[in-house]
């Protein structure tokens, strides 16, 4: 005799992350899917592309923030103790390339600093931390892989005033109360006077909004689409990258881009290793990824809210960026 429990075990894909996340997601109304399951091999090659991209203006203004003011927001980091030493630490470093600017004004400033990269990739890190160690002597880069939304190690400051990197306006893609507590999480590892350095992308004008997540030559349409190959890939189901197309759209009351997958036509998906059938009305969509763009106000409120207080801003000349020096207090 089946038990109430046992009619509704889920298949064992259904526990591993990937699998629950695609269970939970297209089993819910509207049907969702998380941003991280874009970032399997091919959709990380692919969002180095999209950074690259004419239209994709977030890193290459924030990196000329960087490249305009490093030697200024080390200067300001340390205000209060010129004398103090720094150490950088840096949540979801990825390849770091944007980081060098800022760890070589550190190199000038007081010879050495050690680096501290979070990541979950191991592969990335490793690459990073040649990359940075054969180009900046001075630099010590200490690897971390981990998930830096669960916290971190304690990292030994040995006297340093400690900086923490939270750059690429990565903060953009959490719910605004979980961009709260992701920044709570990175206070709780601080002592007062510490430093938190958040590049945040602003709300702008719609147009420029939905070019830079609709580009021309279609990146960021395939980096969308390749979510369904890797779920074909990784769970066995038979979507047809085909039959949904690319939508970027501006979510004026939510201050967001919203990322979804459109279903072209009625059609129905198996994922067998999740002993699942998805159907799809025509023009329904996945909503795939909100990339949230504060104003001035907001990233003011959302820091204070975490445990910090902004000493700096610094932008561009459009002021479509802004980068953020603030401390725990
Ligand atoms: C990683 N993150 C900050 C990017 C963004 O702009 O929200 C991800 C991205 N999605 C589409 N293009 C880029």
């Amino acid at each position: 005799m089946h038990t109430v429990s046992s009619i509704f075990v889920l298949p064992e894909a259904a526990h591993t992350p990937v699998g629950a996340e695609v269970y939970a997601g297209l089993t819910s109304r509207p049907k969702t899917l998380s941003p991280w399951l874009f970032y399997d091999a091919e959709g990380s090659r692919l969002f180095e592309q999209i950074t690259d991209l004419p239209e994709y203006y977030p890193t290459r203004t924030e990196r000329g923030i960087f490249a305009a003011n490093a030697d200024e927001i080390l200067a300001a980091a340390l205000e209060d103790r010129p004398t103090q030493r720094i150490m950088m630490l840096e949540l979801g470093a990825g390849t770091a390339s944007k980081t060098g600017l800022l760890l070589r004004a550190a190199v000038r400033r007081q010879e050495s600093v050690d680096y501290q990269a979070i990541d979950v990739s191991e592969s990335a890190l490793a690459e990073a931390q040649e990359r940075i160690e054969a180009e900046i002597p001075g630099v010590n880069v200490i690897p971390c892989i981990s998930d830096y939304t669960n916290g971190f190690d304690e990292v030994p400051a040995n006297g340093c005033r400690r900086m923490v990197l939270y750059i690429g306006s990565s903060i953009g893609n959490f719910e605004p109360s979980d961009a709260v507590q992701v920044l709570r999480t990175v206070r709780q590892r601080l002592v007062p006077g510490d430093c938190l350095l958040l590049g945040v992308d602003r709300v702008k004008e719609r147009s420029t909004l939905i070019r830079a997540y609709d580009d021309e030559a279609g990146v960021t349409a395939a980096f969308n689409m390749n979510v369904l190959t890797r779920i074909n890939r990784d769970l066995g189901a038979n979507f047809n990258p085909r039959l949904f197309r690319h939508r970027a759209r501006w979510n004026n009351e939510q201050s967001r881009i919203e990322m979804h997958l459109e279903s072209l036509i009625a059609q129905q998906v198996s994922i067998p290793s999740l002993e699942l059938e998805v159907r799809f009305t025509r023009g329904e969509t996945i909503h795939t990824e909100n990339s949230y763009k504060y104003t001035e106000q907001r990233v003011h409120e959302l820091v204070a809210r975490a445990g910090f207080e902004v000493r700096r801003t610094w932008t561009d000349e459009r002021e479509w960026f802004g980068v953020y020096l603030a401390s725990a207090v």
